[in-house]
C-alpha cells in the first residue's frame, strides 16, 4: 500500500494542505483564501478563528478529493507566513484580537523608542535582526499592552501568544483539551526574542520588551515527532515537522550547504541563502536567521534578504485600482508595451524591508508622463519585484562573499515568463525553475518524512529535485544599467514618506 506525507501551509492570503509522494510530487490539494483585514493604513489583520476553520477544510478537501484516508498519511509538516502574531486564552481557544500580520506597520513608534536608546541594530548580535515592525516581539509587546485584560490573564497563567506555526499545531493537538504550546527554532528565530547563540528565549529581551516569559511557547527542532492530530480526518497522524514558510523552501529547494540559495516570490519575495551551522552576520542590510534544525542536528543558519510586497502588488493592481480581473492578466497587460515607458513602482506599503530598512517609506510610482497606459504599470510592478530582489542579491554577495552563479526561484509568480526572464536579464544570471514549484508545503512535508523515516536523508530529498525551465540573461550591459540605476533613484524617493 502506498503511503504519503502531507503539510498544512497557512500563507499571507490562504490555507492549504498538499500531499506528497515518496518522489516529492503532489498526490492531491486544497486551497481556500481568508480576508485581508486593514482597518487603517498601515494595519493588516487576519481573523485566527478564519484560518483555524480554513486549516481543516483544506485538510479534508484535499483527503476528500484524492481519496485518502489518516491510514495513507505516515506524518504530516507545518509551515507558515512567519512573523504573524496573535494572542488567545488556553482555556477557550478564543483569540483576544486578531492576529498581527507581518507587513503591519502599527508598531512604527516602538521601533523609533527603542531605536532611540541604541539604534537599530543593538539586538542583531543576539537576533540576527534590526529593529523593524516586521517582527513578532514588538507587535507581541503591542497587542500585550494595547488589549484591555490582556496582561492580566498572562500574569494568571492564561494567555497563549503564537506565530501561525503555533496556532495551527495547537489547535490540530486538541486545542483547549490539551493542544501543544510549541513553536520550532525557526518560527522562534523571527520574534527578536529568541538568541541565536543558545536558540532559547532571552531574559534580557523578554524584560527589555516586557513580554512575560509565560505565554511564550517552548522552542523545538523542525523535524521531530511533536504530537498526533486529536480529532477530524486525520485523528492520530503525527505531526512532525515545522518550518516557517521562507525556510520551508529552503528545504523545498534542497539547499542544503552553504553558498545554495532561493527565492520566493509570494505575498513578499524572500531570498535565503545556506550559511551553514555558524551564523554569518550581516553588514549589507540582510537578516540572520534560522535556516533549519532537523532533530537533534545542529541548526543551519541563514542569511535572508526580505521583501514585503511583490505578488501583493499585483493583487492590489487588481483588488485597488481595478486594472486586471485577476493575477495571471498581469502578464499579458505588461506584455502590451515594449518596454516600462520610464515608469517605476516602488511598493514601500510596509515601509521598505531589506536591504534598506526604512519603517517610514511609502510607495511611490515616479516617471509618469502622458505617455504612460496601463501596460507601463503592468509592467513597472512587475519590474519592481525583480529590482527588489537585485537590491538583496548584492547584499548577499556581499556579506557572503560568494557570487551568485544561478538563482533557484520558486512560489506563485514563477509562473509568469515575463517577469523571470527580465530577473534573469536584471541580475545577468541563470534563473532556474524546478518541477516541483510548491517548494513550502514539501519542505515541511520533507522535515516531517525525515522524522519518521519516511524519507532517510537529505541526499534522498535531493534526488527529488529537478529542473523544469531555466531562464538565461539577454539584455544589453547598458540596458541594465540604465534600468537599474533609475530604478536606485526611484527607491530614494519612496524614503521618509511618513514621519
Ligand atoms: O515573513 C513573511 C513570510 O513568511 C510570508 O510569506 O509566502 O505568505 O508571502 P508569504
Amino acid at each position: 500500500m502506498s503511503s504519503f506525507v502531507g503539510a498544512v501551509d497557512q500563507g499571507t492570503t490562504s490555507s492549504r494542505f498538499i500531499v506528497f509522494d515518496q518522489a516529492g510530487s503532489i498526490v492531491g490539494s486544497a486551497q481556500q483564501e481568508h480576508p485581508q483585514i486593514f482597518p487603517q493604513p498601515g494595519w493588516v489583520e487576519h481573523s485566527p478563528l478564519d484560518i483555524a476553520l480554513n486549516t481543516d477544510a483544506v485538510i479534508a478537501e484535499a483527503l476528500r478529493s484524492a481519496k485518502l484516508t489518516a491510514k495513507d498519511i505516515v506524518a504530516i509538516g507545518i509551515t507558515n507566513q512567519r512573523e504573524t502574531t496573535m494572542i488567545w486564552d488556553r482555556r477557550t481557544g478564543e483569540p483576544l484580537h486578531n492576529a498581527l500580520v507581518w507587513q503591519d506597520t502599527r508598531v512604527d513608534p516602538l521601533v523609533a523608542y527603542f531605536s532611540a536608546q541604541g539604534g537599530k541594530d543593538r539586538f542583531r548580535a543576539a537576533t540576527g535582526l534590526p529593529l523593524a515592525s516586521y517582527f513578532s516581539g514588538l507587535k507581541l509587546k503591542w497587542l500585550l499592552d494595547h488589549v484591555p485584560s490582556a496582561r492580566a490573564l498572562a500574569d494568571a497563567g492564561h494567555l497563549l501568544f503564537g506565530t501561525m506555526d503555533t496556532w495551527v499545531l495547537w489547535n490540530l493537538t486538541g486545542g483547549a483539551k490539551g493542544g501543544l504550546h510549541l513553536t520550532d527554532v525557526t518560527n522562534a528565530s523571527r520574534t527578536q526574542l529568541m538568541r541565536l547563540d543558545s536558540l532559547q528565549w532571552d531574559d534580557e529581551l523578554l524584560r527589555t520588551f516586557t513580554i512575560p516569559r509565560s505565554v511564550l511557547p517552548t522552542i523545538t527542532s523542525s523535524s521531530e515527532v511533536y504530537g498526533q492530530v486529536a480529532d477530524g480526518p486525520l485523528k492520530g497522524v503525527p505531526i512532525a515537522g515545522i518550518l516557517g514558510d521562507q525556510q520551508a523552501a529552503l528545504v523545498g529547494q534542497t539547499c542544503f550547504e552553504p553558498g545554495e540559495a532561493k527565492n520566493t516570490y509570494g505575498t513578499g519575495c524572500f531570498l535565503l541563502m545556506n550559511t551553514g551551522h555558524q551564523p554569518v552576520s550581516s553588514a549589507a542590510g540582510l537578516v540572520t536567521t534560522v535556516a533549519y534544525r532537523f532533530g537533534r542536528n545542529p541548526a543551519c543558519f541563514a542569511l535572508e534578504g526580505s521583501i514585503a510586497i511583490s505578488g501583493a502588488l499585483v493583487q492590489w493592481l487588481r483588488d485597488n485600482l481595478g486594472l486586471i480581473r485577476n493575477s495571471g492578466e498581469i502578464e499579458a497587460l505588461a506584455a502590451s508595451v515594449k518596454d516600462n515607458g520610464d515608469v517605476y513602482i516602488v511598493p514601500a506599503f510596509s515601509g521598505l524591508y531589506a536591504p534598506y530598512w526604512k519603517d517610514h517609506a511609502r510607495g511611490v510610482i515616479t516617471g509618469l508622463t502622458r505617455y504612460a497606459n496601463r501596460g507601463h504599470i503592468a509592467r513597472a510592478a512587475l519590474e519592481a519585484t525583480a529590482y527588489q530582489t537585485r537590491d538583496v542579491v548584492a547584499a548577499m554577495e556581499q556579506d557572503s562573499r560568494i557570487q551568485l552563479q544561478e538563482l533557484r526561484v520558486d512560489g506563485g509568480m514563477v509562473v509568469n515568463e515575463l517577469l523571470m526572464q527580465f530577473q534573469s536579464d536584471i541580475l545577468d544570471v541563470s534563473v532556474v525553475r524546478p518541477k516541483v514549484t510548491e517548494t513550502t508545503a514539501l519542505g515541511a512535508a520533507y522535515a516531517a518524512g525525515l522524522a519518521t523515516g519516511y524519507w532517510k536523508s537529505t541526499d534522498d530529498l535531493r534526488r527529488n529535485w529537478g529542473v523544469s525551465h531555466t531562464w538565461q540573461p539577454r539584455m544589453s550591459k547598458e540596458d541594465r544599467g540604465h534600468l537599474y540605476s533609475s530604478w536606485q533613484k526611484a527607491v530614494t524617493r519612496s524614503f521618509n514618506w511618513v514621519e
